[in-house]
């Protein structure tokens, strides 16, 4: 019987790719071309499943050119490239990978959080730039962390994982704001107070965003957020781009109306709102959060187990449509 047919649409580690390669007969981007729509749905014909990425939008255009697609497997835990609604209405399952990222991308979001916060890469460059001559009283003065106030808009795993490095490691009074409060074993866990939106933007030092992207979180942060944050405040981004307003955080910064900001996602990624690179008090990085070899990999074994699952065995590890199985 002849193995079914694949698309791999990123590069993706060699050892994936042999796996890939025992259960189907696949189509690789090793040379990592980032392909346009059209390009994508022209080889995605004729394929059952794909090993995507956030970069590959997957939605009812594409899904109408592909009419053979029976699984998308995305090597990410967001899956906002997906238009779910649209794979279910074809009966293409669609899978993430949860979990395996989960601790990672916390500790990325508390890097993020203390290099913000204490003006790392700012004073950094200024070394690297030979402004060094003295030292003084307050030079690259920054925010306290331990002991401050953590604020989390979205408590889902991640959040859970930094709220509970905020509480147990900063000794910080950490609140959050979520569509749904925690149970109380779980508040209790993360030492996490639940806030309105409002409270939570007032009070928080440190504000870290990790919720999803949808169109109903776009633009979550504005300018009317930002400016009933605290002018001493950081604002933290590991979630998506475009639940930041990046032009008026720009504006907000370039203004000190907040403290700082730092930032791994952004609106259009990979490109960078022109704006924020012209301000000193923001921290930018390329979307690395979970980026450590081990969860890269562990990421990477998930979505082609789905991939292997769902087309060998007719078991998906971790699907977001199961209604589709049935
Ligand atoms: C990364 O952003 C992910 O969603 O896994």
């Amino acid at each position: 019987m002849s193995k079914p047919r694949i698309l791999v649409a990123r590069a993706v580690f060699p050892e994936t790719l042999a796996r890939l390669e025992q259960h189907f007969e696949v189509e690789h981007n090793q040379a990592d071309q980032v392909w346009s729509k059209q390009d994508l749905a022209a080889r995605l014909r004729g394929k059952a499943g794909a090993f995507t990425t956030g970069t590959e939008r997957i939605d009812a255009e594409v899904l109408a050119a592909c009419p053979e697609l029976k699984v998308c497997a995305n090597m990410a835990v967001g899956y906002n490239n997906f238009d779910v609604p649209a794979m279910t209405a074809r009966k293409v399952l669609a899978t993430n990978t949860p979990d395996v990222l989960t601790e990672t991308t916390a500790d990325f979001g508390f890097a993020l959080l203390m290099a913000t916060a204490r003006r790392v890469t700012e004073s950094e460059h200024y070394l690297r730039a030979g402004k060094w001559t003295k030292w003084s009283y307050d030079m690259f003065a920054g925010a306290e962390v331990h002991g401050s106030t953590l604020g989390i808009l979205g408590m889902g795993r991640i959040g859970q994982g930094i709220a509970k490095r905020g509480a147990h490691g900063f000794g910080m009074d950490v609140i959050y704001h979520n569509r749904s409060r925690l149970s109380p074993d779980l508040e209790a866990a993360c030492k996490a107070r639940y806030v309105s939106k409002e409270e939570l933007l007032e009070t928080a030092d440190h504000l870290v965003l990790v919720l999803p992207y949808s169109a109903e979180s776009h633009h979550t942060i504005g300018a009317a957020e930002l400016a009933q944050m605290k002018p001493t405040a950081t604002l933290v981004n590991i979630a998506r781009g475009g639940i930041v307003d990046d032009g008026a955080l720009a504006a907000a910064l370039r203004d000190r109306r907040i403290a700082a900001a730092g930032l791994d996602v952004f609106e259009g990624e990979p490109k960078v709102h022109p704006d924020l690179l012209t301000v000193p008090n923001v921290v930018l990085t390329p979307h690395i959060a979970s980026a450590t070899v081990q969860t890269r990999r562990a990421m990477a074994d998930l979505a082609a187990d789905n991939l292997i699952g769902f087309l060998v065995n007719g078991r998906p590890l971790t699907p977001l449509n199961p209604e589709v199985l049935s």
